[in-house]
C-alpha cells in the first residue's frame, strides 16, 4: 500500500543536474512532506553535490547497470527522475562501450526497476544531441531524430523506450531533450567536461581556452535550476505520458560570442585558441520551447547573463576554498 507521503527517487542524484534537482525536490516535500531517495555510483557523480543536504535524503551507492540491486531504492515510490549516465559526446566516441552499457542498458533497469516497482511515472533525462544537424533552428519536437555520435543515439534510444515503456506497460513516462545544461557544480576537471565549466575554469586561472572549430557553434545553455524546475513540472503535468519535450532555453549563442560575454564580465583579455572541430558535434542548436510551455508549464526564468553571473561566482567561491 502506497504512502500518501510521496517518495521521490533521483537516480545520478549525486551528478551536476541531479544534485540541483535533488534541492528543489527537498523543498518541495518541506512544504507538501514526502522523501528523496538518491540512487548514484558515483562514477561521475561527486557525494560532495550534496554536501549540506546529504542527511535529508536516503542514499543507495548503487550502479544502474546491477539490474538486481535497483529494487529495494525504487520500492515504494511515486516519482523516478531517471538522470543517471555517462554523460559527453567524445567520451562516447572514445571509450564507447561504458558509455552504451550505462546510458541504454542501465536505462531499461531502471524502467523495469520503476515498473516492477509500480512507480507511477519516469521522468527520463534525455539529450538535444538526438536532433543532429536539422535544417532548420528552432529544434522541434516533430523534427526527425538525426543522432551524429554514440552517445546521442543511447540517449535517443533510452527516450524510445521509456515510451515504449508507457505504452507496453502503463508506466507513466515523460522524456526531457536537456539543451547544454550549465550552472555550479558542474565538474570542469575532465576533457569531457561541458564547455561553460571549462570557459569558467580558465576565466577564473587567467589562462586561454581551447576552441574546438571556429568558435561559431552555437548552443541554447540552459541554467541547471530551470531544469530542475523543469523536471518537476513534468513530473506532475497531466496527458503527457509517452511523450517527449524539449528542456531548453529558447536561446542560441555562439562560443565566440560566450567567451567575449565572459571575458567582458571579468573585464580580461584572454583570446581563446582554436583547433580541429570535434568529432560528431552538432553545428547548431536552440530549443523550440512552445510545446514544453504548452504542456508542462515549462518557463525558464534565468537569462544567460545572469545564469552566467551566478555560475562563475560558485565558481570563484569553489577556489577561493581551495587550499
Ligand atoms: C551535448 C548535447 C547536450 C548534452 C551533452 C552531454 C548537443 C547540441 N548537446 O553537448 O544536450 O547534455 O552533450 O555531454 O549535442 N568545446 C570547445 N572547447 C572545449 C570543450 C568543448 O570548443 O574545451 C565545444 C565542443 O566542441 C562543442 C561545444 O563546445 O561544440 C559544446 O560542447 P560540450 O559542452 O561538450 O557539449 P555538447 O557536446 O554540445
Amino acid at each position: 500500500m502506497a504512502s500518501s507521503l510521496k517518495k521521490y527517487v533521483v537516480t545520478g542524484g549525486a551528478g551536476f543536474i541531479g544534485s540541483a534537482l535533488v534541492r528543489t525536490l527537498l523543498q518541495r516535500v518541506q512544504t507538501g512532506g514526502g522523501s528523496v531517495t538518491v540512487i548514484d555510483n558515483l562514477l561521475t557523480g561527486n557525494a560532495a553535490n550534496l554536501e549540506e543536504v546529504r542527511d535529508n535524503v536516503e542514499w543507495h551507492k548503487l550502479d544502474i547497470r546491477d539490474a538486481d540491486s535497483l529494487a529495494p531504492a525504487m520500492a515504494g515510490a511515486d516519482t523516478v527522475f531517471h538522470l543517471a549516465a555517462i554523460p559527453s559526446v567524445p567520451r562516447s566516441i572514445d571509450d564507447p562501450i561504458p558509455s552504451h552499457s550505462v546510458n541504454i542498458d542501465g536505462t531499461f533497469n531502471v524502467l523495469r526497476a520503476a515498473q516492477l516497482a509500480k512507480v507511477r511515472r519516469v521522468v527520463y533525462a534525455a539529450s538535444s544531441s538526438a536532433y543532429g544537424d536539422t535544417e532548420v533552428l528552432p529544434k522541434s519536437e516533430g523534427m526527425l531524430p538525426q543522432p551524429l555520435s554514440p552517445y546521442a543515439v543511447q540517449k535517443l534510444v533510452g527516450e524510445q523506450y521509456a515510451a515504449a515503456f508507457s505504452k507496453c506497460y502503463g508506466l507513466e513516462t515523460v522524456a526531457l531533450r536537456f539543451f547544454n545544461v550549465y550552472g555550479p557544480r558542474q565538474d570542469p576537471s575532465s576533457a569531457y567536461s561541458g564547455v561553460l565549466s571549462l570557459f569558467m575554469r580558465h576565466l577564473l586561472a587567467g589562462t586561454r581556452p581551447q576552441i574546438f572549430g571556429d568558435g561559431e557553434q552555437s548552443r541554447d545553455f540552459t541554467y541547471v535550476e530551470d531544469v530542475a524546475e523543469l523536471c518537476w513540472k513534468a513530473s506532475q503535468a497531466t496527458g503527457v505520458s509517452g511523450k517527449m519535450y524539449n528542456g531548453g532555453n529558447g536561446g542560441c549563442y555562439t562560443l565566440n560570442e560566450i567567451w567575449a560575454l565572459l571575458q567582458r564580465m571579468e573585464g580580461v583579455e584572454l583570446p581563446a585558441t582554436y583547433g580541429e572541430p570535434r568529432a560528431g558535434d552538432v553545428r547548431a542548436s536552440m530549443a523550440d520551447t512552445v510545446a514544453a510551455k504548452r504542456y508542462l508549464g515549462h518557463d525558464p526564468q534565468v537569462s544567460i547573463e545572469d545564469g552566467l553571473k551566478r555560475t562563475l561566482e560558485w565558481y570563484r567561491g569553489q577556489t577561493a576554498n581551495t587550499p
